[in-house]
């Protein structure tokens, strides 16, 4: 195993209470079922949050909860400033992301570096384009990332907070060969693609999300339908049906390369 060889487990948007408690019950395991699958190689820990305050935002106590539960990095995504009490907590935490190319007024920064074992590992927080409000492209804010990050990690891992697809899928052929993962977020849908690209790069268009699979990505169920039955507007809270937590597993024995990325969906309880 070379001295780059680390595993990274990310799991896909955190949805309210119920999403919380899903993943703090299932995180000690597999942490566990991790280290000692990959021959005790450094295990980091990224959660995508933006939904873990009541399905909207995140507040300071939340990314405390997670950050004490042994989660390395919290990226977030378009719901990031729905709390305002989280945007001090932005600039005063390295290791909690709003997507990198929001605009420099906005609260935060995009990326960061952890260290664990002596292995470093760069994440990078990025917004699509289509159908999402950022101020700057996702394709060339990416290389103005990668650029801060050059020679100071072994790993990087982009969260692409993205609605299209297709967006996505380009943007993991764009950096296949140059980063360890792009890993898609925000549908709140798992989709069936999770592999590595030819050039070494793990790939998967959407991770799902770690909450109530029996809503509707994340809302009570009726309320939604009832939404789209009557066209008024409806007041949506968060579903307690049935919590998964959703996410991959990467597993890494050299820098910037994937060896296998593994989909991770599992009840709670
Ligand atoms: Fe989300
Ligand atoms: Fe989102």
């Amino acid at each position: 195993m070379s001295e780059s060889a680390a595993n990274i487990l990310f799991i896909g948007d955190v949805v309210g209470s119920l999403g919380k408690r899903t993943l703090l019950g299932l995180l000690p395991g597999l942490r566990e079922r991790i280290l000692i699958d990959a021959g005790h190689a450094p295990a980091f820990v990224v959660v995508n949050g933006e939904n873990a305050a009541g399905g909207l935002g995140i507040t300071p106590k939340i990314a405390d909860e997670l950050f004490a539960a042994g989660v390395d990095v919290i990226t977030l995504g378009n719901h990031a400033y729905h709390r305002k009490e989280i945007f001090g907590y932005l600039g005063e935490h390295d290791a909690i992301l709003r997507p990198y190319n929001y605009l420099r007024n906005q609260p935060g920064h995009g990326l960061c570096v952890v260290q664990r074992d002596g292995v470093r590992l760069g994440v990078v927080n990025l917004s699509g384009n289509l159908f999402l409000r950022a101020g700057h492209p996702a394709f060339t804010s990416v290389e103005a990332a990668l650029g801060e990050l050059a020679g100071r990690v072994d790993h990087v891992l982009i969260d692409f907070h993205a609605e299209a697809t297709s967006e996505k899928v380009a943007l993991g052929w764009h950096l296949d060969g140059r980063v360890t993962a792009v890993i898609g977020t925000h549908t709140h849908v798992p989709t069936a693609d999770a592999r590595v690209l030819p050039g070494g790069t793990a790939y998967i268009t959407d991770v799902g999300m770690t909450g109530p699979r029996g809503g509707v990505i994340g809302v009570r169920k009726e309320q939604s339908i009832r939404g789209f039955v009557t066209h008024m507007s409806e007041r949506y809270e968060t579903s307690d049906e049935d919590p998964w937590l959703m996410g991959v597993l990467l597993r890494s024995s050299e820098a910037m390369k994937a060896d296998a990325i593994e989909q991770v969906m599992l009840p709670a309880g």
